[in-house]
């Protein structure tokens, strides 16, 4: 078979059944659910409650993903796994989770790449599916944020943002042309790491890993943002990159039938939205269940646009997304 494109055959998600509300992280900090709905779009977001690894929620997620696309554990290829708060410091979370689900001794590696993670990884599969190195791909996005929080009032401009999650899809050629992964583009730009970045543990310091950083006014050991710094760049990022991707393939925003943004925030997609004067119901977001899961949140998004059916045959779908590093991406596809 000639290889035109790479289609998405199956996808899934799995999420901690805990909620937490704002009203429940109000009891630990100085916050309320008014300021965090205001300026986030969030109502509630999932944490785990027992010992629970971004692999243990990727491998559910990429269960159900390999039972939508009707392909065994044993038929995988290739699996990436994009996430930047592993099970453990390594060896990577691809490895483990082919343990986890029986893989063949195939290539895995990890995507280390923040909210945009998700979508580097379904890019470097496309290229390799492309290039005939694979023809069952396996990409996850997993996370759990709830344990590396700072849930107290000193953390809270970040503590109340993160949620835990993983979404997964499975990938495989098509040589239909007018299918499938039109075109994917990746940015990063590391000026501004220190906006919104996690420095402890530093292999760089010795030992990697003080108890001051989980101290004083600013501990290293948690994550810190210049919220309103990164948001700035967000709103510039997105549209560029979405209009990138259909000038790519000499399409308009006019065509696009569904935008699927990293859900960061409520008011950033609803700023993207109105800039591009795209009407809001072809954008998905569900932060208000999820908070933002980083490298999860586009496939947990995917999956529920599939299920409620606003993903249909033939539409026009892009993935967009903007985060740490800077990193900035999108992937456009017919779906
Ligand atoms: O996924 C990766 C990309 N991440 C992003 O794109 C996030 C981008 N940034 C944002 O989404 C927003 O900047 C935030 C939601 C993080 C913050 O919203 P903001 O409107 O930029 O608020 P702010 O940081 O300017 O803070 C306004 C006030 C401050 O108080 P003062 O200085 O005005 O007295 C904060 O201390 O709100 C305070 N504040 C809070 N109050 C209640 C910060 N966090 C909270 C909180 N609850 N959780």
């Amino acid at each position: 078979m000639s290889v035109s494109r790479t289609r998405i055959l199956g996808v899934g998600r799995a999420v901690p059944e805990r909620v937490v509300a704002n009203d429940d992280l109000a009891q630990r900090m100085d916050t309320s659910d008014e300021w965090i709905q205001q300026r986030t779009g969030i109502r509630q977001r999932r944490h785990i409650s027992t010992s629970t690894g971004a692999t243990d929620l990727g491998k559910i997620a990429a269960e159900e993903a390999l039972r939508s696309a009707g392909v065994s554990a044993q038929d995988v290829d290739l699996v990436i796994f994009a996430t930047l708060s592993p099970d453990i410091d390594w060896p990577s979370c691809a490895c483990l989770l082919t343990q986890k689900l029986g893989t063949r001794n195939i290539p895995a590696f990890d995507v280390k790449n923040q909210c945009s993670g998700f979508i580097y990884g379904l890019a470097s599969a496309d290229a390799m599916i492309r290039a005939g190195r694979a023809r069952r791909a396996l990409v996850v996005g997993g996370e759990i944020h709830s344990t590396g929080l700072d849930l107290t009032t000193r953390g809270r401009e970040v503590g109340v943002i993160f949620g835990d999650g993983a979404g997964a899809v499975v990938l495989g050629p098509t040589d239909d042309p007018d299918r499938g992964i039109l075109s994917t583009h990746l940015h990063a730009d590391g000026n501004h790491a220190e906006k919104l970045w996690l420095e402890a543990a530093a292999s760089r310091n010795r030992p990697r890993i003080k108890p001051e950083d989980l101290d004083g006014d600013d501990p290293a050991g948690f994550p810190r943002m210049s919220g309103k710094f990164v948001f700035k760049h967000a709103v510039t990022r997105f549209p560029e990159v979405i209009k990138e991707s259909l000038d790519a393939n000499g399409l308009a925003i006019a065509d696009l039938d569904l935008l699927i943004p990293h859900q960061a925030n409520l008011r950033i997609n609803q700023f993207v939205a109105a800039g591009l004067e795209l009407d809001e119901s072809k954008v998905v977001n569900n932060i208000d269940r999820y908070g933002n899961t980083t490298a999860a949140s586009i496939p947990i998004a995917l999956h529920e646009a599939i299920a409620d059916g606003r993903v249909a045959a033939d539409m026009l779908v892009c993935l967009a997304a903007f985060g740490a590093g800077f990193t900035w991406a999108a992937a456009l596809m017919r779906w």
